[in-house]
């Protein structure tokens, strides 16, 4: 049985201070945690300068407290809990649906993901984020995604800054983890590496304010946030007013993700439950009725008007070039990102699913050659010949060296007895082939060495017709 401390303050003084912090934090003090409540005063009376706790607990009453000195009281009052992966499936889900979705769904908007963590206590759980995202958009380019990490205590965020971490946050994170994205630090802790900790920015903000969705201080247009564990502890009038904001700092579509023990019916009325096997995430509803790929950028509310006209109207001619450039950088991952998917696809054999991936990431980056081969050789196995060749047409289009469209254009038109054509096209693989080593795998092709497909197309070139060779001509 726990224990409870038996509050020694007169009960009418309790009462006011939990009524106060209630509609200054958010926080749910009932009755029967008023004990921990003047624990938590007693601890943050020397910092207030306060003689003893029942003086720190008058004064706290009657003073305007200033953001800091919320954020201090805060710190005396919140155990914070937290490490690195917590509730490993939340990010299971994240890795494999959601930012997909995301992605998928900003395929026609190449602009950042942006990933806030509400109530982000140390960092670790920003931090993860920025590992998971790391692992699905490697590139290390800095648009990828933008993660956003907010807490009331300035004490948390110090140390989420600092991202030194011991061994008890990463009591359930692999080993590799660890390996790949910390270095040792003194006294046995983890360093997190400077390209991870680049990826979050951390600030405060009380989520009992109403400083938020604001472009002001970035809270807005989110594709998905995370507010897990926090609502757990909010008075529920104030759990209410924080979900609905958090609800409006979402794009549509966009994800609210809470903590398992914070699932409820009637708290996230507002949101479409979706339901995964082991948890239950909340997407905000869009207001037009569009499949998720097909989003339109977000219709600017209110609030978040300026932020969405600063991203989407560009003032200047050299902040134009500027984002055509940010943009294009972000297409080409999120066309990456989509790519490795298709072929994620094509590979379990789904032939239909790797086809839509493929258009996906062939929309995202038009420039890219890899796309539009993969969007052919799936057009291929699919029995679609006309259209395998109309990417094929492409792929060389942006890329004239491309050797695999070539030799695949050839077998084409072999297949169809097109034996000149097809004598053509071989031969330009040839000619490209000689610029490669015996044993350079090509790519976009799973390790084929260019020798090996020179070896190929000359016992293809060899069973063509004599006519094709030129020895005649051949009849169309
Ligand atoms: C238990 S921790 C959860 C940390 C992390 N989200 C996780 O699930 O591992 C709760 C965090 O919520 C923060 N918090 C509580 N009330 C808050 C408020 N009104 N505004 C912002 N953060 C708050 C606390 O400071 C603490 O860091």
């Amino acid at each position: 049985m726990r224990w409870r401390v038996q509050p020694v303050f007169p009960r009418p003084l309790l009462s006011r201070l939990s009524a106060m912090l209630a509609v200054r934090t958010g926080l749910h003090f009932p009755e029967e945690r008023w004990g921990d409540l003047e624990k938590g005063i007693a601890a943050a009376a020397p910092v207030f300068g306060m003689p003893d706790a029942p003086s720190c607990a008058r004064w706290l009453l009657d003073t305007s407290l200033t953001r800091d000195q919320i954020g201090v009281l805060a710190s005396h009052l919140i155990v914070g809990e937290t490490y690195f992966f917590r509730d490993e499936r939340c990010f299971e889900i994240l890795e494999q649906h959601v930012l997909p979705e995301r992605l998928q769904a900003r395929a026609d908007v190449p602009r950042p993901l942006r990933v806030w963590s509400a109530g982000c206590c140390t960092g670790e759980e920003p931090y993860s984020i920025a590992m998971l995202v790391d692992r699905l958009l490697p590139h290390g380019v800095q648009c990828g995604a933008t993660i956003l990490a907010t807490d009331i205590n300035p004490a948390f965020l110090r140390k989420a800054a600092q991202g030194v971490y011991g061994e008890w946050s990463f009591r359930t994170t692999p080993a590799w983890l660890r390996e790949r994205y910390f270095a040792p630090a003194k006294n046995s802790r983890f360093e997190i590496r400077q390209p991870i900790r680049q990826r979050v920015r951390f600030s405060c903000l009380n989520l009992a304010d109403d400083s938020y969705p604001s472009p002001a201080n970035d809270t807005d247009a989110m594709d998905v946030i995370f507010c897990r564990n926090v609502l757990m502890y909010l008075t529920a009038a104030q759990a209410k007013k924080v979900v609905e904001k958090l609800r409006r700092a979402l794009v549509d579509g966009g994800w609210l993700i809470v903590g398992p023990a914070e699932t409820s019916i009637s708290l996230f009325a507002r949101f479409a439950p979706v339901e995964f096997a082991g948890a239950v995430f909340y997407r905000k509803i869009a207001r037009t009725p569009l499949p998720a790929a097909a989003l339109p950028p977000q219709p600017p509310a209110a609030d978040a008007a300026p932020a969405i006209a600063r991203r989407m109207a560009p003032p200047d001619p050299d902040r134009a070039q500027a984002q055509a450039g940010e943009a294009a950088a972000c297409g080409k991952i999120a066309g990456e990102a989509l790519l490795r998917m298709a072929r994620a696809c094509a590979n379990r054999g789904k032939l239909a699913e790797a086809a839509q991936w493929c258009e996906k990431a062939v929309a995202a980056d038009r420039l890219d050659p890899a796309s539009q081969y993969l969007l052919a050789t799936i057009r291929l196995e699919q029995g679609q010949s006309d259209a395998a060749v109309q990417s094929l047409l492409r792929t060389l289009y942006l890329d004239p060296d491309f050797v695999l469209a070539h030799f695949a254009l050839g077998s084409v038109c072999l297949s169809q007895s097109r034996h000149r054509e097809a004598q053509r096209h071989f031969d330009n693989a040839l000619t490209l082939l000689r610029a490669h080593p015996y044993d350079e795998p090509l790519p976009e092709s799973e390790r084929l060495t260019a020798g090996r497909l020179a070896q190929i197309i000359g016992s293809l070139r060899a069973s063509l017709p004599r006519t094709a060779t030129g020895a005649q001509q051949e009849q169309a």
